[in-house]
């Protein structure tokens, strides 16, 4: 994929954080994420290329717009694989807690894992600890290994999980061996990231959140030189059906970042839709908005950070008008 391409994909993580992050801290998790699709979904046209969605708002019978298999971009080549996520964390925005990002990663056509909406059982360091963890090992083995590849004592390492019952016994092993924990409500695609990016001081990410989520991480870590290995947690027959039908012969196979991603040429791009450890969450003040983005790409291993200032009147699309009316008539059909 040309280089050019990656700045194009971040005027589209920045459109949907500026559509989303007007409605921060409203309790409207739906409003928030309707207002991110639909400006994502709009600042799509105008990319060059001849995108579809493999990682996106849900099936076709579920989603209005970025479902899995729709046609994004101006049709043009390249042919590429296109994983949104345009409002990751609906709850951060609700509430106007940290971390919430929009995010996308392409790549060419069939290189992404056309994850399923399930969970995924996951760990993921930074470059200096990659190669060095195991999915199937114990906590204690995997936080002794990131340890020595720190060169840190496992007192001194910081583990990042979702706070989910499901996580009980890692985080109490996690408080056995001493090791700083740090839970997020919300968020485990920022979390994964955290670990490549020495500033936000977490080493470690554990636990099961979406595969969604899996893959998106795996591009970012792909281009920061990081490891994320995940599994996915069918629930019940129907989800390991839908495991086989996307190819895979083992529905609980390991994937490493290879089976996350295949090949070399991926392009991550993120914009913080709530202040982060990662990014800033987008500011207005009158006429203008600013963002802060960052955009990577797996081929140089570049990490642009960008922060960008926008004129509202000048760029009326980016403004969440319609969907406190979407909103409203989901309300009304959920009544
Ligand atoms: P949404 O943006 O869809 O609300 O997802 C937020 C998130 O926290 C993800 O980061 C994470 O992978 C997943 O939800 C965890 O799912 P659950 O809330 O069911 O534990």
């Amino acid at each position: 994929m040309e280089r050019e391409l990656a700045l194009e994909f971040v005027r589209v993580t920045e459109a949907a954080a500026l559509a989303t992050g007007r409605l921060m801290g409203r309790g409207d998790k739906i409003a928030a994420d309707n207002a991110a699709v639909g400006a994502m979904r709009r600042a799509f046209d105008t990319v060059y290329i001849d995108g579809v969605v493999v990682i996106g708002e849900g099936e076709m019978d579920e989603a209005p717009m970025l479902y899995i298999g729709e046609k994004v971009g101006a049709g043009t080549p390249p042919q590429v694989d296109v994983a949104v996520d345009p409002l990751e964390g609906t709850n951060l925005v609700a509430k106007g807690l940290p971390n919430a990002l929009s995010v996308l990663a392409v790549a060419p056509r069939n290189c992404l894992l056309h994850a399923p909406d399930m969970y995924m059982d996951k760990i993921a360091v930074g470059p200096r600890a990659a190669g060095c963890i195991n999915l199937d090992a114990p906590v204690e083995e995997n936080i002794r290994q990131v340890a020595l590849a720190l060169g840190k004592k496992v007192e001194d390492v910081v583990a990042i999980l979702l706070d989910r019952p499901r996580h009980e016994h890692i985080i109490k092993e996690l408080r056995r061996l001493g090791v700083r924990v740090k839970l997020i409500s919300d968020g485990d695609v920022s979390a994964a990231i955290a670990t490549a990016v020495e500033w936000t001081g977490v080493d470690i990410l554990f636990g099961i959140g979406g595969a969604p989520e899996g893959v998106l991480a795996a591009a970012a870590l792909k281009c920061l030189g990081g490891e994320i290995q995940g599994r996915l947690v069918p629930e019940n027959e129907q989800e390991r059906e839908r495991i086989k039908k996307m190819g895979l012969k083992d529905p609980e196979q390991l994937l490493f970042m290879q089976d996350l991603i295949k090949g070399d040429d991926v392009i991550f791009a993120a914009s913080g839709i709530t202040d982060g450890d990662l990014l800033q969450g987008v500011r207005y003040a009158g006429n203008n908005a600013t963002t802060h983005s960052v955009v990577m790409r797996s081929m140089t291993g570049t990490v642009r950070f960008i922060q960008a200032t926008h004129r509202l009147d000048l760029k009326p699309h980016f403004v969440a008008r319609e969907c406190s009316v979407t909103h409203k008539a989901q309300r009304f059909a959920e009544a």
